[in-house]
């Protein structure tokens, strides 16, 4: 889905990408996703984002080099989610994409990967990311977008300021 919204390009874009399975959310096991669907997810974090005034792109994939290919096109973003699911756990080739990111990257998880099966505690991407939630759930999100924003420094960072400490 994409929440281009069209309104300027002057605003700063906070690029969201999710990996594999994660099109079938509200499918998988609600003990650990909930009942969300990853249109629901990206409609909270493009709202969260057009408050501070940020355009929001969204996509999704379960081919791991398409990934890769949505970070090389998106690396001079502003800023970038990412919620890679299972190759969060394994995927040099997209740990190595993201060091080529130029903005603040967050690394978001809706369960907790840390309080799960051993090898989910291993993240091969988070050294070259700004931030990491998770077990969170969507609010994982919304905390992430907002800290973003204060990090790239563009923009609304009054705002955004305000926004990471819980005032928008
Ligand atoms: C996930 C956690 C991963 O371990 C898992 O493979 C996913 C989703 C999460 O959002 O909690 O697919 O990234």
């Amino acid at each position: 889905m994409n929440h281009d919204q069209g309104q300027g390009a002057t605003r700063p874009t906070l690029v969201v990408l999710h990996g594999v399975n994660l099109d079938l959310l509200g499918e998988r096991p609600v003990e650990h996703y909930g009942t969300i669907t990853l249109a629901e997810i990206e409609r909270t974090v493009a709202a969260t984002a057009a408050e501070l005034r940020w355009e929001c792109v969204c996509h999704q994939t379960n081919h791991e080099g398409a990934f890769v290919e949505f970070v090389h096109r998106y690396r001079r973003a502003a800023a970038m989610i990412v919620n890679p699911g299972a190759w969060t756990h394994y995927s040099y080739a997209i740990r190595d994409a993201l060091e080529l990111v130029s903005g603040p990257v967050a690394e978001v998880h809706l369960s907790e990967i840390d309080n799960r099966e051993e090898w989910r505690r291993v993240s091969v991407i988070a050294d070259v990311v700004s931030l990491r939630v998770s077990g969170k759930g969507v609010e994982g999100y919304v905390e992430a977008t907002k800290e973003l924003i204060r990090l790239a420094g563009v923009g609304n960072a009054d705002e955004a300021v305000n926004a990471a400490a819980g005032g928008v």
